[in-house]
């Protein structure tokens, strides 16, 4: 088992589900502007989308917009007049993807807010945003205990959380790690399992960008 075997699997299965024009376009530019590779792949794109379909989520928030590559796939997931807020601290990064979204056609439905998640999630607080229906916790890794608590104050029960990267290549077992990413995700792993507002799990992955994994979180 190998990495070059995960990525000829990823792209397997990449094939049958054929991004569209607006989702390569989006990546071309990403890679253009030389934004880090670090979004979602397709399939876990698409899992997105069919996650946000699968509750009829009308609210969805993500934390940490990248390119905007996700954030395609969830807004597609919005049912009919559904919103879709995104949250990025790099205002290179917030461009791109906000370009990305209009030409998705998706401008109408989206709205790309800069700066700092730990302070526009209180910010959506205090503006009465919530609740979202589905909230993806994407940002830095070190944030996500923080955004785990903000993210609890945005939802409702039935909300379902999705945290990306929390395997990182199986760092995650490392308890003395010194790499802030590990720790981050080692405390948000233990907070949530500790609290009582909600049931989770975690999913293992492999593909073109290594082993990592992501938990989903139900809001009770
Ligand atoms: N969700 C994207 C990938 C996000 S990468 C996709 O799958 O396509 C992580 C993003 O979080 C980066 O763009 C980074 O700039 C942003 N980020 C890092 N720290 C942040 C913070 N404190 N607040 C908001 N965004 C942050
Ligand atoms: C990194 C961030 C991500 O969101 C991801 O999916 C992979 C890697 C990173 O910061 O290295
Ligand atoms: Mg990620």
């Amino acid at each position: 088992m190998s990495q070059n075997l995960w990525t000829k699997v990823e792209k397997y299965f990449g094939g049958m589900i054929a991004e569209d024009a607006a989702l390569k376009a989006a990546l071309k530019d990403c890679a253009k502007a030389k934004l880090p590779p670090i979004g979602v792949a397709p399939n876990e794109g698409k899992l997105l989308m069919l996650m946000a379909q699968m509750i009829g989520a009308r609210r969805i928030l993500e934390v940490g917009t990248l390119g905007g590559y996700s954030t395609i796939w969830l807004a597609r997931g919005l049912s009919e007049g559904g919103k879709l807020v995104t949250l990025e601290y790099e205002k290179k990064h917030a461009a791109v993807a906000q370009k990305n979204i209009e030409r998705a056609g998706l401008a109408d439905r989206v709205e790309v807010r800069v700066g700092d998640a730990k302070e526009t999630m209180p910010q959506l607080v205090s503006e009465g945003a919530g609740p979202f229906d589905l909230i993806f916790v994407d940002a830095d890794k070190q944030g996500y205990p923080v955004y785990f608590e903000w993210a609890l104050k945005l939802s409702r029960k039935g909300t379902v959380i999705i945290a990306d990267n929390v395997v990182r290549d199986g760092e995650v077992l490392k308890a003395k790690s010194k790499d802030a990413s590990v720790s981050g995700v080692r405390k948000f792993n233990k907070v949530v399992t500790a609290d009582k507002r909600v049931s989770a799990t975690a999913i293992q992955t492999v593909g073109s960008k290594g082993y990592d994994g992501f938990a989903v979180l139900l809001v009770k």
